[in-house]
């Protein structure tokens, strides 16, 4: 049946994408993005879609639209972008997060929040099911996001315990693809854009850290089954791909790929930054019948072709791309 979702940080990498498939689904889209780090060419291809509309705010100043169901993905996902402003990321995260749990609440919607690994922490258990409780630095510079990312799950919990809404909190692992921001920090697309401007590729610390990258599309799809599951699912639920790479092996992959003849530049390690992230999607297996499907090489692929149409399009303009 045709429902009409809310999805908040719509304009964003994962929100865009999510909105694209619903709309394919038949669904009705209501956008709401204060564009901090989104942007309008994410919703090009669709933007002029009849089921879309768009609703430029923030979710951290309440709002009021009726609909069946909400996915909370706005959030800076990026440390570069949610420590340019903490206390904005924190607001973002935990005033957002009641307000749009009152909307469920007021509407009787289901509402999905976007949490993360991160609420993991540094972790001492490995690979880290829904179960572990997370090693994590309460005032540290990545607090703002991973603490904020806990409390909005802690209210999540509140309110369907308390007033009986209907929640579903997915942990989302490192996810990549087309529509990631080309300066934001996180190592895929650092050291796609690298390679393809021919710059050394910057590795921290050894490059022996572990990751594990998830293709934007088995992610969605994730979501989307997750949010259409048994009222009785609420997660958390571990999404993200299990298959581990060391950042060294990535960099030499996307070197490869691009057929760049750049180097690996070795700098420090930033502060708390975590030496392992695998997830264990047993949870999800069971629960959704979900994992993912795209291998590392291929998906890498499909993403060097955007970031490469990006840099013939907009060539040193990427530089300012930032907002
Ligand atoms: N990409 C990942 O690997 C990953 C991993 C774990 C969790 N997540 C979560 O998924 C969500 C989406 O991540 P993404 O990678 O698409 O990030 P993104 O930065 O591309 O998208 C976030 C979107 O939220 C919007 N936004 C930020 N603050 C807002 C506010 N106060 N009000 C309204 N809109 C606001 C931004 O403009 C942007 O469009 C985030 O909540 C993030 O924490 C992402």
């Amino acid at each position: 049946m045709r429902k009409k979702v809310l999805v908040t940080g719509g304009a964003g990498f994962l929100g865009s994408h999510l909105c694209e498939r619903l709309l394919e689904r038949g669904d009705q889209i209501i956008c709401l993005d204060n564009f901090y780090t989104g942007s309008k060419d994410n919703l090009q291809t669709f933007i002029d879609h009849p089921g879309f509309s768009l609703m430029e705010g923030d979710v951290s100043v309440s709002c009021d639209v009726e609909v069946d169901q909400i996915y909370n993905l706005a959030c800076p996902a990026s440390p570069v972008h949610y420590q340019s402003d903490p206390v904005q990321t924190i607001r973002t995260n935990v005033i957002g997060a009641i307000n749009m749990l009152e909307l469920a609440r007021k509407y009787q919607a289901r509402i999905l929040q976007a949490s993360t690994s991160e609420v993991y922490g540094d972790p001492s258990v490995h690979p880290q099911p829904e179960s572990y409780w997370g090693h994590v630095n309460p005032i540290g510079i990545r607090s703002c996001y991973d603490e904020g990312k806990r409390c909005a799950e802690t209210l999540f919990f509140d309110y369907h315990r308390q007033y009986g809404v209907s929640i579903k909190v997915p942990r989302i692992f490192n996810t990549y693809g087309p529509r990631m921001h080309p300066q934001d920090g996180r190592v895929v697309s650092n050291f796609i854009v690298q390679a393809l401007k021919g710059e050394p590729l910057t590795l921290y610390g050894d490059g022996l850290q572990t990751r594990s990258f998830c293709y934007i599309d088995d992610l969605i799809e994730g979501l989307i089954a997750l949010m259409n599951s048994e009222p009785s699912i609420t997660g958390p639920v571990n999404l993200g791909n299990p298959v581990e790479f060391t950042i060294r092996e990535l960099a030499e992959m996307v070197v490869e790929l691009t057929g760049s003849a750049s180097s690996l530049e070795i700098r420090p390690l930033p502060s708390d930054d975590p030496r392992q992230r695998q997830p264990n999607i047993q949870l999800a297996q069971e629960t959704l019948g979900w994992q993912p499907k795209k291998a590392l090489k291929e998906g890498l692929q499909l993403t060097i072709d955007y970031f490469e149409s990006l840099l013939r399009n907009r060539g040193n303009c990427l530089n300012s791309y930032v907002r």
